[in-house]
């Protein structure tokens, strides 16, 4: 009977743990802030190059004006010294606290590291900084995002020759983006019903990349490629760029981001699908966990995501697939674009009705 309760009592126990982190990694050091204290957040970003990242930076620093926090963000080009710089900056300065979405989410380990040498807890953002002790991880739901991706190109495009299009292989979201694909994908190669024609990452997520990997896969079929899985809005373009016109809306294009220039691709006819990733609940979950881990207070994470050193604990938003027909009821139902700005290139007795 009593060992029965102690066996309960430890599982409750490591029930709470796991649900709540306190940035105990950062224990050495820094003092925590009180509850009256202004809380110095440093926030850096590798690029604003996609339209998503300034509206990360919007709503951060709009979340931080609301809660009363000072922020400061710093923008590293794509440039791992200069990321690491940059941080070693904001921690000088005394940051209490760092929000850092990683260029290199290998070489950000070393961001960790200083980060909690002067006890300052770190929140890895949208991109997992891998095989360190970093604090918390936000983002959304990247293994399942290339879940959906294959899934509708599957059910849409159920045979016939593929392409896909991974993103920068040092960001960790393009490798988890490539397993959701391939959780998918895997059983319809393997029957032969779909053929994978080129598989590559595109560095950097650039567009130009994208297209030409997508070039070389038309020339090696002579122009034979059914649908192409690209990771991200922007690969995407670069890949329906290379489409010769004939091609252009009857080859199957996925995407993600729901950036204004896809989404107007998408009532176009031009790109098939993407998905939305509300940056809102990130942004605000991102400045709201900074507060309490500068505090010492508890965060809640109820999920978990492995980093190579250790279950980080994590929270993680939902994705949304958008395509033509839902267009209305997703991404202008929020606000995120406007149907103006969406159907610019429609001629307007062509506009769905509100
Ligand atoms: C983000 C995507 C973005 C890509 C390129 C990924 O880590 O999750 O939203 O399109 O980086 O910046």
């Amino acid at each position: 009977m009593r060992i029965k309760m102690f066996l309960t009592i430890v599982v409750v126990a490591a029930t709470l743990a796991s649900a709540c982190v306190s940035g105990t990694q950062t224990n050495t050091g820094k003092k925590k802030k009180g509850p009256n204290e202004t809380v110095r957040i440093g926030f850096s970003m590798d690029t604003l190059k996609e339209e998503r990242w300034q509206r990360d930076k919007e709503l951060v620093e709009q979340r931080c004006k609301e809660v009363g926090a000072e922020c400061e963000v710093q923008v590293a080009n794509s440039d791992d010294s200069l990321q690491t710089k940059q941080c070693d900056n904001l921690l000088t300065k005394g940051v209490d606290v760092l929000i850092v979405a990683p260029h290199n989410g290998q070489i950000a380990a070393s961001i960790v590291e200083a980060a909690h040498r002067q006890g300052v807890p770190v929140i890895s953002y949208d991109r997992l900084i891998r095989n360190s002790d970093v604090d918390l991880y936000v983002s959304h739901q990247v293994v399942k995002i290339g879940e959906m991706q294959a899934q509708y190109a599957l059910k849409n495009q159920p045979k016939g020759n593929y392409i896909l299009i991974g993103g920068s292989p040092t960001d960790n979201n393009a490798l988890l983006l490539r397993d959701g694909q391939m959780n998918i994908l895997k059983p319809a190669i393997a029957s032969g019903d779909i053929k994978i024609i080129s598989d590559q990452f595109a560095k950097e997520w650039k567009a130009e990349e994208a297209l030409r990997i997508t070039e070389d896969a038309l020339t090696k079929t002579n122009n034979n490629i059914q649908a192409i899985v690209a990771s991200n809005d922007g690969t995407a373009g670069g890949a329906i760029s290379a489409l010769p016109p004939q091609l252009v809306g009857k080859v199957l294009v996925t995407g993600q981001d729901a950036a204004l220039d896809a989404v107007q691709r998408i009532v176009d006819g031009k790109q098939t699908m993407t998905i939305y990733k509300p940056i809102r609940p990130l942004a605000f979950s991102a400045v709201d966990s900074a507060l309490k881990l500068a505090r010492g207070e508890p965060v809640e994470a109820k999920d978990k995501v492995n980093n190579g050193k250790l279950d980080v604990p994590s929270i993680l938003q939902q994705p949304i697939v958008v395509d033509k027909d839902n267009v209305m009821q997703t991404v202008i139902k929020d606000g995120y674009h406007k149907m103006e700005d969406v159907y610019k290139n429609v001629p307007r007795d062509q506009w769905p009705k509100q």
